[in-house]
């Protein structure tokens, strides 16, 4: 069965609890595309070419727990301006949604670009204060030492770099089911996406 659930939106929104989620419920794989251009942001704060990063990236070796720092979020927005950057990683994300089996990749291109023909497109957003406030408590339960306003500016910040770059910026896809989870829970945001979903498979 090839069964793809593609899923963009904003930083801090919940598209990656939402993501994991929704694939241990229906039995799917799940791909975090932004942990690709971590990856990428990484290396280039290590000194390396985004390019040639991106291009030598072993997905399968992807540590998302070390990926998971602001510094990296913020080099990882600006490598994904570049189109060699996007088009050296497009053919994994295709290849990973076509897995039998089926897959939910999240990020900021999937229904846009990447896999517009997915049998689900989600856009889950947030208000940005919103989204500050939760990545604030998660980076802060981390032991990270950051403030709300550095937070609610880097997520700002994102946002702008995401949404007006030329190359596949972050927007709601034409036939995208928008889930705004400003006043949701995890829980009823989950149950949202979920019903989505099982009115497709
Ligand atoms: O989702 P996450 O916060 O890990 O993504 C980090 C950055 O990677 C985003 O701000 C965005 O610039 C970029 N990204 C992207 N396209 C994707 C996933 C992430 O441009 N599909």
């Amino acid at each position: 069965m090839i069964f793809t659930v593609a899923i963009d939106g904003p930083a801090a929104a919940g598209k990656g609890t939402i993501s994991k989620a929704v694939a241990a419920r229906f039995g799917l794989r799940h791909l975090d595309t932004g942990l690709l251009y971590r990856a990428v942001g990484a290396r280039v704060l290590a000194g390396d070419d985004p390019v040639t990063a991106a291009r030598n990236l072993d997905p399968d070796e992807l540590d998302g727990a070390a990926l998971r720092t602001q510094a990296i979020a913020d080099a990882a927005s600006r490598v994904a301006v570049l189109p060699e950057v996007r088009a050296a990683l497009t053919d994994f994300q295709r290849a990973f949604a076509r897995l039998d089996g089926g897959a939910v990749l999240d990020g900021r291109d999937i229904c846009s670009v990447i896999c517009p023909d997915a049998d689900v497109l989600l856009f889950v957003t947030a208000s940005p204060e919103v989204r500050a406030e939760r990545r604030y408590l998660e980076l802060a339960a981390k032991g990270s030492d950051v403030t709300r306003e550095g937070v609610l500016a880097d997520v700002l910040a994102r946002d702008d770099r995401d949404m007006n770059r030329a190359e596949a910026p972050l927007v709601a896809a034409p036939g995208a089911t928008v889930i705004d989870t400003s006043e949701l829970d995890i829980g009823a945001a989950v149950e949202a996406a979920s019903a989505v979903v099982a009115l497709r498979l």
